[in-house]
């Protein structure tokens, strides 16, 4: 089942001069799919997660989820949909260090109107999952890079959303901590059928995926699925790197 159709999308970024991001683009995600986003800096990743994010508008073109357009909603519509059905992870963790760990946890729930102690216990469920247990209490600034990451990745599924939106979770994490980020979501992609669209320019990160998508000068480049071995898919990720010229010679000293 198809849970993402983009048609014809094309962003063009205002102000005095207007700059097109995304020229073109059509892909679709099925239910389920765990779908990397990778290109040069600049190509134009960011800009097409915040548009499937329903965080910016596209100019031309169609984006549907579950088959309805989300861009088309009222605010408030748009507002719900996007605590209900989408779910987002941002490189610098976005998590709100007046709370505890269980608090921003538990924040997309909150906004719902759900009981507490129904929210206590599903957040303490997913933090064993993520093994986070331990740190529920303690403020953001009390914890590791790698545990606020997974502090965010459960933030960003509570709610079981349709989508989750990921910009470069593991952009801010040394590679121990990327990899387990990396294993985390594919884990829960396997086991939840969890449909993901991960941005990356790490192709280690990319190569959990299942397909990875190339973007270059905002325009599709290339598409890869991802074959038996994970080792086998980094080295065709890195092939494409280096074919777009996107610095693929700075990734190949890191071991799969
Ligand atoms: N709000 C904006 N206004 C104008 N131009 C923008 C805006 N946001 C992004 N751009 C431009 O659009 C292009 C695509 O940006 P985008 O952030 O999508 O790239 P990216 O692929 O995510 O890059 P990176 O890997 O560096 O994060 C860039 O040239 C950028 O300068
Ligand atoms: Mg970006």
């Amino acid at each position: 089942m198809e849970l993402l159709r983009i048609k014809q999308l094309s962003k063009v970024y205002g102000g005095k001069l207007a700059y097109r991001a995304l020229t073109d683009i059509s892909l679709s995600i099925e239910k389920g799919e765990f779908v990397g986003i990778m290109g040069p800096s600049g190509s134009g990743k960011t800009t097409l997660l915040q548009l499937v994010a329903t965080i910016d508008s596209p100019t031309t073109g169609e984006i549907l989820i579950n088959g309805s357009n989300p861009h088309l909603l009222g605010k408030n519509k748009l507002a719900r949909f996007r605590r209900r059905e989408l779910g987002f992870v941002f490189q610098d963790f976005n998590l709100l260090n007046t709370l505890t760990v269980l608090e921003n946890i538990v924040l997309p729930l909150t906004l719902d109107g759900e009981r507490a102690d129904v929210m206590t216990k599903k957040a303490e469920a997913i933090a064993e999952k993520l093994g986070i247990a331990e740190v529920l209490n303690k403020r953001t600034y009390e914890i590791s890079g790698g545990q606020a990451q997974r502090a965010a990745i459960a933030r960003a599924i509570i709610h079981e959303p349709s989508l989750l939106c990921a910009d470069e979770p593991t952009g801010n994490l040394d590679s121990k901590s990327a990899r387990a980020v990396m294993e985390l979501l594919a884990r829960l992609n396997a086991e939840e059928a969890a449909t993901m669209m991960l941005v990356t320019h790490d192709a280690l990160a990319a190569s959990y995926c299942q397909r990875v998508i190339f973007i270059k000068d905002g325009e599709l480049f290339n598409e890869l699925h991802r074959g038996e071995s994970r080792q086998a898919f980094f080295q065709s990720i890195i092939d494409v790197l280096s074919l777009m010229g996107g610095g693929a010679h700075d990734l190949s000293s890191i071991r799969v």
